[in-house]
């Protein structure tokens, strides 16, 4: 994709019966969306294009979640992520992004370490990727490092529910029902400054409940409709996932079919003889 092209598919200007001008979505406005009543729309990104295209597409916020250590490296699991890995793809996200608010995850287990390498990992996602906030798994364990993180300027997104980092001491991939610790975790991540909350794998009537106690937006995976936005990793909803995909995860394309076909027509005609044609032939 050219430099021009990408400036063309993401005109501002709203000429020519376009979308009406779109600002850059800030963190104040994304909190903000939930006084106004406006549902939140959150997908993930790894790289240049696909960020492009969710951006001009329209979405609220996009995610460099450590859901690509699955879905872009094949790992089992979100914890081999490094800061450096996860720096070089938000990189790629942040140039790409002209409105979305745009989030990165705090690879594990930055989360967990002391204030100060907790700033300093996050400060080094700030300065290097033009993305805008982090997002950090936890809730009243990791108060003091949110709070640590929003004293310093960085904005936080909590993560409480089912939280993929501690996959281990959890026991898999399970729905989280413990309602007495998940609202408390919730409270103490938004009495520490977060700005927003991802909620994973809740009950959808506890999910609702929580997000009616917080003045901050919740942005739900797996956690039923109440939330205030939702979030779903791209390639689940695009039908590019090669493994497997959750039940609250709805395709709503099948681009893996339509990949292979078109790379099956491809060596088809490669074998046939008939690409390269008469257009793409040059003297
Ligand atoms: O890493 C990720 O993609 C996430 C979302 C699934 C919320 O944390």
């Amino acid at each position: 994709m050219s430099g021009d092209s990408h400036a063309a598919g993401n005109d501002d200007s709203g000429a020519g019966g376009k979308r009406p001008p779109r600002g850059r979505m800030t963190v104040p406005k994304f909190a903000g969306l939930k006084a106004a009543g406006r549902k939140i729309s959150m997908l993930t990104a790894y790289d240049y294009p696909f960020a492009a295209l969710l951006d001009e597409a329209g979405v609220d916020g996009i995610l460099v979640g450590d859901s690509m250590s699955m879905v872009v490296q094949g790992h089992a699991t979100t914890l081999p992520v490094t800061l450096d890995e996860i720096i070089y793809h938000a990189e790629m996200v942040g140039r790409a992004v002209k409105h979305a608010l745009v989030v990165v995850d705090m690879p594990f287990p930055y989360g967990n370490l002391g204030p100060y390498q907790v700033i300093e990992a996050a400060g080094r996602i700030l300065k290097e990727t033009r993305c805008q906030a982090v997002k950090l798994e936890g809730g009243a364990a990791q108060a003091d490092i949110i709070a640590a993180l929003v004293a310093a300027g960085i904005p936080v997104m909590a993560h409480v529910g089912l939280r993929p980092q501690s996959v281990h001491q959890l026991g898999g991939y399970k729905m989280q029902r413990d309602e007495a610790a998940l609202l408390a975790d919730a409270k103490a991540a938004e009495d520490a400054g977060a700005f927003a909350m991802v909620l994973e794998c809740v009950p959808a009537s506890l999910a609702e409940k929580i997000t009616k106690q917080l003045a901050i937006p919740t942005i739900g995976i797996g956690a039923g409709p109440g939330c205030d936005g939702q979030v779903l990793v791209t390639h689940d909803l695009l039908g590019l996932t090669t493994g497997y995909v959750p039940r609250f995860a709805k395709a709503y394309a099948d681009l893996k079919t339509t990949i292979t076909d078109a790379v099956g027509r491809y060596c088809a005609d490669v074998a046939n003889g008939k690409f390269p044609g008469v257009e793409q032939t040059m003297e």
